[in-house]
C-alpha cells in the first residue's frame, strides 16, 4: 500500500502551505470573477427587462433621501426596486423603522438582500421581523401600509408607477424619488411636491399624497 504522505509526495511543510496558499487564492479569484459576472448580468437583464436597471444608490444618498422625507421610528418604509436591500437596511438599522417592505423583480438581487438582511438579523442590528421582502413585480404589491415610499427609478418608471401609487397609498404619505422627479401630469393625480435636497449634483425629490 503506497501512503500519499507529504514524505512520499516529496512535500516540505512549507511547499504544502505554498499549496494550501495558492489554492486558496485561486478559490477566492474565482469566486470574485464569478460575483462579478453575476452583477454586470443582472444589470445587463434589468436594463433590458425591467422598468430601471438594477444600480444601487451610494449610502449617503439613501440617508439623505431618508432624512428629506424625515423617516422616524412610527414609519413603514417600503422600496419598490429593493435591489439588494440596502435601503432596507438603513432604515431598519439606523432609522429604526418600525417595518420594512422590499420587493426587487430580479432574482440575483432578491437573493443578496436576503441574504444581506439575514446577516443583520444574525449580527443582531436588526430584528427578525421587521421587513417583508418578496421576489416581484411592485405593479403586483399590496406596499398601501407604508408610510414613506422610496423610489430609485427612472423617468418612465416613475411615469407608469403614479397612478398605482397614488390609487393604493393613504393620504399623507411621504414618497422620496432619487435622482429624477415625478412628470407634472401627476399632481393633478394626487402627488403634491413638497420640497427637493441636492448633494454632490444629485437631487433627491419629495412628494406627498394628498386625497383627491
Ligand atoms: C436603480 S435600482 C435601485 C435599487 C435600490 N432601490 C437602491 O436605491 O439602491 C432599481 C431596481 O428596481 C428593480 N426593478 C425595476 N423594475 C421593477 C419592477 N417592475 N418590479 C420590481 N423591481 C423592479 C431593478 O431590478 C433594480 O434593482
Amino acid at each position: 500500500v503506497y501512503y500519499y504522505s507529504m514524505e512520499n509526495l516529496g512535500l516540505t511543510a512549507f511547499d504544502l502551505s505554498i499549496l494550501i496558499f495558492v489554492f486558496a487564492f485561486l478559490v477566492l479569484s474565482l469566486a470574485v470573477i464569478v460575483y462579478c459576472i453575476l452583477e454586470l448580468s443582472s444589470y445587463i437583464y434589468t436594463w433590458f427587462s425591467f422598468q430601471a436597471p438594477y444600480v444601487p444608490n451610494g449610502y449617503e444618498f439613501v440617508t439623505e433621501a431618508l432624512n428629506l422625507a424625515e423617516v422616524g421610528s412610527a414609519d413603514v418604509v417600503a422600496d419598490l426596486g429593493s435591489g439588494d436591500g440596502r435601503v432596507l437596511l438603513v432604515a431598519l438599522k439606523d432609522f429604526k423603522v418600525s417595518k420594512a417592505l422590499g420587493v426587487e423583480k430580479d432574482f440575483f438581487q432578491s437573493v443578496k438582500s436576503r441574504m444581506r438582511l439575514w446577516w443583520a438579523v444574525f449580527r443582531n442590528h436588526i430584528l427578525p421581523n421587521s421587513y417583508v421582502m418578496r421576489r416581484g413585480d411592485f405593479f403586483d404589491l399590496d406596499f398601501s401600509e407604508a408610510t414613506v415610499v422610496y423610489l430609485y427609478l427612472y423617468p418612465r418608471a416613475l411615469d407608469q408607477i403614479s397612478v398605482p401609487l397614488i390609487a393604493r397609498l393613504k393620504p399623507g404619505t411621504r414618497v422620496v424619488s432619487c435622482r429624477y422627479r415625478f412628470p407634472d401630469s401627476s399632481d393633478a393625480l394626487g402627488l403634491s411636491f413638497e420640497k427637493t435636497v441636492s448633494l454632490k449634483d444629485y437631487s433627491i425629490f419629495l412628494y406627498s399624497v394628498r386625497s383627491v
